[in-house]
């Protein structure tokens, strides 16, 4: 086989090849079935339901917790689009409310529109999707994605952006 040939049989059916050969070699592949993903590294986020946007009052944050009971955080409906917003009208977002420099909890300054973190005095504008704009922290607040079922008006967490403080993966 030429140098060629060789790279050509590696780019293509080779690879088809070994990949088929270490699937029967595993026992996964079972005709008709999906093999299990093994590899895995990181769990998947439930979806919980939060809050029903009906619910939600302009600028009165309210609290919950996701991924888990231990990780605290909240919605807040804003009244104006926002980037990341989900909603009818683009105005919900969501944060974790632990501080990314050393996890203190955050409060919400309604005047402000903004969480502030008594520690420190770090700030992050929700506004501007948790970014961090004063103080000790270096990152911005991990963001919790949200859903919205049009069908029963309910607003879903489903994932997480960004590193929970004090956590080496968001799901444990
Ligand atoms: S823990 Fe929030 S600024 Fe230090």
């Amino acid at each position: 086989m030429t140098n060629l040939s060789r790279r050509r049989f590696l780019k293509t059916g080779g690879t088809a090849a070994a990949a088929g050969a270490a699937m029967l070699g595993t026992g996964l592949a079972v005709a008709g079935e999906q093999p299990a993903n093994l590899g895995a590294t990181t769990l998947p986020y439930p979806r919980t339901g939060i809050a029903k946007v009906g619910a939600l009052k302009v600028n009165e944050p309210k609290a919950f917790s996701y991924p888990d009971d231990d990780s605290f955080c909240q919605i807040i409906k804003t009244g104006r689009a926002v980037p990341g917003g989900v909603g009818p009208a683009g105005d919900i977002v969501a944060y974790s409310t632990q501080c990314t420099h050393m996890g203190c909890p955050l409060n919400y300054d309604k005047e402000a529109r903004t969480f502030k973190c008594g520690c420190h005095f770090s700030i992050f504008d929700p506004e501007m999707q948790g970014q961090m704009v004063d103080g000790q922290a270096t990152e911005n607040l991990p963001r919790i994605l949200l859903e919205h079922d049009e069908n029963d008006d309910m607003l879903y967490a489903v994932a997480v952006e960004g590193l929970i403080y004090g956590r080496q993966c968001n799901v444990i």
